[in-house]
């Protein structure tokens, strides 16, 4: 049975994407980024999974103003990286994941959630840019990929509880197909940004350092947040951080923060990242539980033989 292992929230600053193509990392101004990237890399190649869905934004790439679906599902072979503007990114073209994507559409369509199906899509920063930041740059990327494109460019974008069911709706789907899989699910973009306008470089860092806190312990206190909150306090672009709580439906109520890295500026946007994993998952690793039982079955035997 395929399983999601863990969740990961990043943002997908444009710029991070540009600065690792020209080969800038080591800049001072973006060593401060991508230093606190390093954990997480490392996280990754040990967790190891064996297919990934990315739930992230189209940024009028694959998709013109002329269609827009809410939730697009990539159920291709392969994503090409698009041409933003100054010609596709150099990095691998993504390998999809046919098989688990369309169990993935029946079982959450059938579950009332209706998908638009992408059999042929180009995918752009917002995929490509949180998968240099897990992944590094390697040649070929390591685990296929399911791409889950949300519209949260043109009015009205999914709320935040349509975002959290839908995760558990993917959860399920996952948990219904029957190879042996492990599963990560990124929710990208964000965190606060504003573009364009009079509040053009918005940035709230305490409304971004709440969220992540309740995204690891209390996201429906999230579910709960309207568009109109979200952009007044995490600016217009901040709306792509409905994303993150597809992630965060897909895992368990309770789980074990195990990173997080938030550093401000990038570009004009706040830098986010976080790393979720079932608390099972973080306790097995820790064997506590064994310890403790052969702790208390010794005093079970003490108390035994004393009442003898
Ligand atoms: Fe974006």
């Amino acid at each position: 049975m395929a399983k999601i292992i863990a969740g990961v929230a990043s943002s997908h600053v444009p710029a991070i994407g540009a600065a690792i193509d020209n080969k800038q990392t080591e800049e001072p101004y973006w060593r401060r980024v991508f230093s606190g990237f390093e954990k997480a890399k490392e996280w990754m190649a040990k967790a190891k999974p064996d297919v990934a869905i990315v739930v992230y934004n189209d940024h009028a790439s694959a998709f013109s103003v002329e269609i827009v679906p809410t939730f697009a599902l990539g159920c291709a072979s392969e994503f090409p990286p698009a041409d933003e503007g100054w010609g596709p990114r150099p990095v691998p073209v993504v390998q999809g994941h046919p098989e688990l994507a369309s169990h993935i559409a029946q079982s959450v369509i059938l579950d009332e959630f209706d998908l638009t199906i992408c059999n042929k899509m180009q995918v752009d920063h917002g995929l490509t840019v949180p998968m240099n930041l897990l992944f590094g740059s390697p040649k070929q990327w390591p685990c296929p990929v399911i791409p889950l494109a949300v519209n949260v460019v043109l009015y009205p974008p999914p709320t935040a509880h349509r975002c959290y069911m839908l995760g558990k709706a993917i959860r399920k789907a996952v948990e219904s197909y029957p190879e042996d899989l492990n599963v990560v699910i990124f929710g990208t973009g964000g965190m606060s940004h504003q573009i364009s306008g009079p509040r053009a470089g918005l940035i709230n860092s305490k409304f971004d350092k709440a969220f992540l806190d309740n995204l690891s312990k209390d996201p429906k206190k999230l579910t709960r947040i309207s568009h109109l909150e979200l952009m007044r306090e995490a600016g217009a672009e901040g709306i792509e951080m409905v994303m993150w709580l597809i992630m965060r439906g897909a895992l368990d109520d309770k789980v074990e923060e195990t990173y997080r890295f938030y550093t401000v500026p990038a570009s004009n946007t706040a830098v986010g990242h976080i790393i979720l994993e079932p608390k099972r998952r973080a306790v097995t690793k820790g064997k506590r539980p064994a310890a403790k039982m052969k702790r208390a079955a010794a005093r079970t035997k003490t108390v035994i033989r004393r009442s003898k």
